[in-house]
């Protein structure tokens, strides 16, 4: 009998990932903390993140609601200009980077950046680029949605050269202009979720709307997906695997006004294990795209975890604790066997 194929990654890291608070963060941080090494947490609670008070307390809750799972939160405050030198230097030791969010673009945004005046940006991102610590940003104007994220690439170049010295990661992109400006600028990198190396448009709202494909930035074009395809299958040493799992209620996706958020964590892994195959590319790859390029671009090492796939068909539950996931009641082809530590 032919044996069922496997594949194994080490210490997958999750670059972007939303664990949200109190019963949500309970319900669903086990679906990242099972799978990952780490992950990215992002600090757009209400009110958002902004204290060492703040993220010391939220961590806490993290690890409480991770339990006994090895999982290190690799812990964001939520950019506001006012940042000095005094309060990042009494921060750093707790964070590994910072969130910028434009003001108004996304969930719980409303405290973040308007105009984007370097001269207002610059006693914060300097200070930031000489302690060393990474800036994130959501990069989306609020011009017509299918051209925001284009928009906003001509700020990431304004930014990328008035602080060279600054690591600026580029979230969630969806474009192939974001993926163009990633050779532009020394200092500019950036995540790609799963669901955007798989859908456009035309699965969001071609056909019936689908509420749980629904997210920000939106997927874009046939010609966008291709080109990140592109850099996710080399493993471009500057692009990482960032989930941008985002946990609503299903009553907040199922409704009138559905909110911004594909949820993802627990099928993350076995969606490009079999996007990796499906275009005959080393799984090699795929190892450096989930762990090691996040591990040179941030420089962390994450706890040992290894994780063992094999390729059987998962049917995908219709929830998890109540959070509808990507391809609910689909089946994929990859399952996950086991996870070992150490
Ligand atoms: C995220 C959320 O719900 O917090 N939503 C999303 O559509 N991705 C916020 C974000 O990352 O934009
Ligand atoms: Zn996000």
């Amino acid at each position: 009998m032919p044996s069922t194929k496997q594949v194994v990654l080490n210490a997958p890291l999750d670059m972007h990932l939303h664990l949200r608070d109190g019963e949500m963060l309970e319900n669903i941080a086990l679906c990242s903390a099972q799978t990952f090494s780490a992950a990215i947490i992002m600090p757009n609670l209400v009110p958002p993140v902004s204290t060492k008070e703040e993220v010391v307390a939220y961590k806490k809750r993290i690890e409480h609601a991770i339990a006994d799972e090895k999982f290190t939160p690799y812990m964001t405050l939520f950019f506001k200009p006012s940042y000095d030198k005094v309060f990042l230097e009494s921060v750093k030791d707790h964070i590994t980077a910072i969130k910028l969010y434009p003001a108004g673009i996304t969930t719980n945004s409303e405290g973040g950046v308007s105009g984007f005046d370097v001269e207002e940006l610059r006693p914060a991102l300097s200070a930031m680029a000489a302690l060393g610590i990474p800036l994130c940003v959501h990069g989306e104007t609020n011009g017509f949605v299918m051209d925001r994220e284009a928009e906003f690439v001509s700020i990431y170049e304004k930014l990328a050269s008035a602080f060279p010295d600054l690591k600026i990661i580029m979230e969630h992109i969806t474009t192939k202009e974001s993926v163009a400006a990633l050779d532009k600028f020394e200092n500019l990198y950036a995540t790609i979720t799963v669901h955007h190396l798989l859908i456009t448009l035309d699965d969001v709202a071609g056909g019936m709307l689908q509420p749980h494909l629904f997210c920000k930035p939106i997927a874009k074009r046939p010609e966008d997906r291709e080109a990140l395809l592109k850099v996710a299958l080399e493993a471009h040493p500057k692009v990482m695997f960032g989930s941008d799992s985002a946990p609503h209620p299903k009553h907040a996706k199922e409704s009138c006004g559905c909110a911004a958020g594909v949820f993802t964590s627990p099928i993350a892994l076995q969606l490009l294990t079999e996007i990796f195959e499906k275009n005959n590319v080393s799984f090699d790859k795929l190892q450096v795209f989930v762990s090691g390029n996040a591990q040179n671009i941030y420089g962390v090492t994450p706890p040992a975890k290894t994780v063992v796939l094999e390729k059987k068909p998962f049917k995908v539950p219709s929830n998890y604790n109540g959070v509808v996931p990507m391809y609910a009641n689909e089946t994929l082809a990859y399952r996950i066997k086991e996870v070992n530590h150490g």
